[in-house]
């Protein structure tokens, strides 16, 4: 039996202006797979993201979701369908408690829309729900506390858990350990790879021990065009993929 993809992209352009950003990406990420999307500073990765999660439209090309077509979805539809993009930055509400942000991240999942919110907020299922993230990304110590008083590490756990609540079956990371200190970033990691098992991953990341250490395969973005998809090991032995990471250490 072939399995679909859960996520490929085929001749994927997008253009502001006059600038063209992303110049005919080919990508495709597996079901069940870690997939790595690297690349240097303004190579388009995020704005790829932004594409696939249908925050922005693709110029030319085709996004297509476990076989069915998703390039001109909404992002609503699109999460409809089982894909969540944590953000680069944090999302979490801050006043809200931990709990109360995993609630919401159940609730906004379900489809019977903000009236029936009163009814479910506090149910048992939506509580048990919550209750299952929380021990997954490791909170239950700050279950009551708001969500702006965690440190920056623990808030982008709570940002993953957001994406977990929800029930996602396709996970969009966009640099989940930038601005962690080495320490951090492993935790994270571990955390990352325990969550997504059994889900499809694709992760943005600058740390290449992170990247190598967790990805399955790994696409490599370079002025707009993925010019390499491998093994990790592959992928740190490609010449042209060594090139464009001159002088940074890549692959030593
Ligand atoms: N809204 C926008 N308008 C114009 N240019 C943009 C916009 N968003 C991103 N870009 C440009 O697209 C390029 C790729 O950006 P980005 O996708 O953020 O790269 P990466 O995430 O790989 O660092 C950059 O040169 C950036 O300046
Ligand atoms: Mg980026």
């Amino acid at each position: 039996m072939t399995v679909l993809p859960a996520l490929q992209l085929r001749g994927v352009e997008k253009r502001f202006g006059d600038t063209w950003v992303l110049r005919g990406v080919d990508l495709e990420v597996r079901a069940g797979e870690r997939h790595a999307l690297i690349g240097p500073n303004g190579a388009g990765k995020s704005t790829l993201f932004s594409l696939i999660a249908g925050e922005r439209r693709a110029s030319a090309g085709r996004i297509e979701l476990n076989g069915a077509d998703a390039t001109r979805l909404s992002p609503v539809a699109i999460s409809r369908r089982g894909l969540a993009r944590s953000f680069q930055t944090t999302s979490v509400f801050p006043r809200l408690s931990v709990f109360d942000n995993l609630r919401c991240a159940v609730l906004a999942a379900r489809r019977d829309g903000v009236r029936a919110w009163r009814r479910w907020f506090g149910s048992a299922l939506v509580d048990a729900r919550a209750n299952d993230v929380l021990a997954a990304i490791g909170l239950q110590h700050a279950a009551h506390s708001p969500a702006g008083m965690l440190s920056y590490a623990e808030q982008r756990a709570l940002d993953l858990g957001l994406a977990l609540a929800g029930g996602a079956h396709t996970l969009l990371l966009d640099e989940p350990t930038a601005g962690m200190n080495r320490a951090e970033a492993a935790r994270a990691i571990d955390l990352i790879r325990a969550t997504t098992a059994g889900r499809t991953l694709l992760m943005v990341e600058h740390d290449m021990d992170a990247v190598f250490g967790l990805a399955d395969r790994v696409s490599v973005l370079v002025q707009g065009r993925v010019i390499a998809t491998g093994a990790p090991a592959e992928i740190r032995a490609n010449d042209a993929v060594r090139d464009a990471y001159l002088g940074s250490g890549f692959g030593r």
